[in-house]
């Protein structure tokens, strides 16, 4: 069975004036299931936003589909919401007003109230409140604004969830909380999620699966690395635990060499990344399991 999401085959060519395309990435093949949060690394310039804004509908790709239950995506819907970087709110209507607007939209037979408390919901769920709510884009710091779209995102409760780079243009301190305010929003809902990040450290705090892409020209996903974390994971407490390292070595190692030595590797045909998994070094008992001795007694 296919996969919630199905990214197939998927290719952007530019015309150049020299007759041979500009092939950015190709043969671009992964999957996103129900509920899962995957985050997709890779250098700059090697076709992340172009995938995720093909995924919202926003972009053609030039080869490939993307199939999402059941259905090719064609065009931009309400069932895909998109947090960018650079805050995309309606400057003219003030925190909650940008919520309760993507709301009200998404469920026109709700009551104003029923709209309002969902609103105020998620503008609590991010830590907006005790009056910000009220105060437009312009009266709001880079952060909240970036809160802002979260809670609008998520609020509209949209089948997919893409962000690109949400916190790229935030300063580290600002970042951390609103990875933790995103974790908190996100357990609660269980949204199906596709981010986008340079950061590692993010990636790995908040990804059940990263995918890992290869510079470009003729980029594609090549790794797909599970992050066997368990949930739920707090920033002071994820170093601490053995695959850590393990995990983001691999990664920056990925990203320091690999993806341009497997750059300009053309596989001709759509291939599947490679799954990356790592496992405890000595698989031990499972606590309060019975010894053999006890059962047979
Ligand atoms: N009109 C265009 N002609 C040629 N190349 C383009 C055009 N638009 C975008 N590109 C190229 O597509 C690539 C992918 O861009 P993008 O998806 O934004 O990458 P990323 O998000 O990974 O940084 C970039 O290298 C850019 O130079
Ligand atoms: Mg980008």
């Amino acid at each position: 069975m296919k996969p919630f999401v199905s990214v197939e085959g998927l290719a952007k060519r530019f015309p150049t004036p020299k007759g041979e395309p500009l092939t950015v990435f190709e043969n671009v093949t992964f999957g996103v299931e129900k509920g899962e949060f995957v985050c997709i690394i890779g250098h700059s310039g090697c076709g992340k936003s172009t995938i995720l804004n093909v995924l919202a509908g926003l972009d053609e790709a030039s080869e490939g589909a993307v199939v999402m239950d059941g259905r090719e995506v064609r065009g931009p819907s309400l069932e895909r919401g998109v947090v960018f970087q650079n805050y995309s709110l309606l400057p003219w209507l003030t925190a909650l007003q940008n919520v309760t607007f993507g709301v009200g939209a998404r469920n026109p037979k709700w009551s104003r109230e029923q709209v309002r408390a969902h609103a105020i919901k998620y503008l609590e769920l991010v830590g907006l409140t005790g009056g910000a709510e009220h105060r437009k884009p312009s009266q709001l710091s880079g952060g909240m604004r970036q809160r802002v779209s979260i809670a609008r995102a998520f609020a509209t409760q949209p089948q997919l969830l893409l962000l690109d780079e949400p916190f790229g243009a935030l300063d580290a301190l600002t970042r951390g909380s609103i990875q933790d305010e995103l974790l908190k929003i996100w357990s609660e809902t269980h949204q199906t999620v596709f981010m986008i990040t340079h950061d590692v450290d993010e990636a790995i705090l908040l990804a059940d699966r990263i995918l890992l892409m290869t510079n470009g020209p003729f980029a594609r996903v090549a790794e797909s690395v599970e992050i066997s974390i368990p949930r739920p994971r707090r920033r002071d407490e994820i170093i601490e635990h053995p695959h850590f390292y393990r995990i983001r070595n691999h990664l920056v190692h990925f990203l320091s060499r690999r993806s341009r030595g497997l750059a300009g590797r053309r596989e001709g045909r759509p291939v599947a990344p490679e799954t990356i998994r790592f496992e405890d070094e000595e698989p031990r008992p499972a606590p309060g399991r019975p010894r053999l001795a006890a059962v047979n007694e």
